[in-house]
């Protein structure tokens, strides 16, 4: 693995770019509540962890449909993790890479990512999808940008940045089972996500 690449892109995400997508993005999670309430219509799970959760939005709504005190999320931005304490301090957090967290094997029911995965290099994006595997107790849900090859998209004129692929069937390399898929169209939200929901096997 290239772990020049991954310093790259974390260092990229870390600092003023990551900082300005953190003033470009700010929400409340009110409008992403549907999408958590048809994941949780689908599994059962009592405790999530967010990889790349940003200023929260995901996490916002999940705390309004679990308790605030069952969620949490890691984030390679301080800033982004800094306006997620003020908006809702309760929340738990951590300044972490995605390819190492800080976390005990399966303490987490539910670990996701929406937009996340398609920012990791090529080199590092199999021990990102390991940690999160590892981490989950059962489920893993994926959210985030379909092509049946793995194909890049050039991103605000930073090369190697964004890579569309089906992030399902890598899972499915790790023995997970997917549940169910539904495409996001474009809208105030969301981007053209394709959301799995993916099981690990017994
Ligand atoms: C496009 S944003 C998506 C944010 C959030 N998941 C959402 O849907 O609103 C990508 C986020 O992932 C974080 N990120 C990117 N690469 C990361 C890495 N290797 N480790 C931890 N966080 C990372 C960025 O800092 C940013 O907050």
């Amino acid at each position: 693995m290239s772990g020049d690449e991954a310093q790259r892109l974390e260092s990229l995400w870390g600092g003023d770019f990551g900082d300005e997508y953190v003033k470009r993005n700010f929400d409340d999670g009110s409008a992403r509540v549907p999408l958590w309430q048809w994941v949780l219509d689908t599994i059962e799970a009592k405790t999530v962890l967010e990889v790349g959760c940003n200023v929260g939005g995901n996490l916002r709504a999940l705390a309004t449909l679990l308790g605030v005190e069952n969620v949490a999320g890691v984030d390679i931005n301080a800033s982004a993790l800094a306006a997620l304490k003020e908006a809702e301090p309760r929340i738990r957090t951590e300044l972490t890479p995605a390819k190492e967290l800080p976390f005990a094997d399966g303490e987490f029911d539910l670990v996701f990512t929406t937009g996340v995965l398609i920012h990791q290099p090529q080199e590092t994006l199999p021990d990102v999808m390991d940690e999160i595997v590892r981490v989950s107790g059962r489920y893993v849900v994926c959210g985030e940008y379909f092509a049946e090859a793995t194909e890049e998209v050039h991103y605000r004129g930073h090369e190697g940045a964004l890579f569309r692929a089906d992030f399902g069937a890598l899972y499915a390399e790790r023995g997970l089972k997917e549940l169910d898929r539904k495409f996001f169209p474009q809208d105030a939200v969301w981007d053209d996500l394709t959301v799995w929901i993916l099981e690990k096997s017994a």
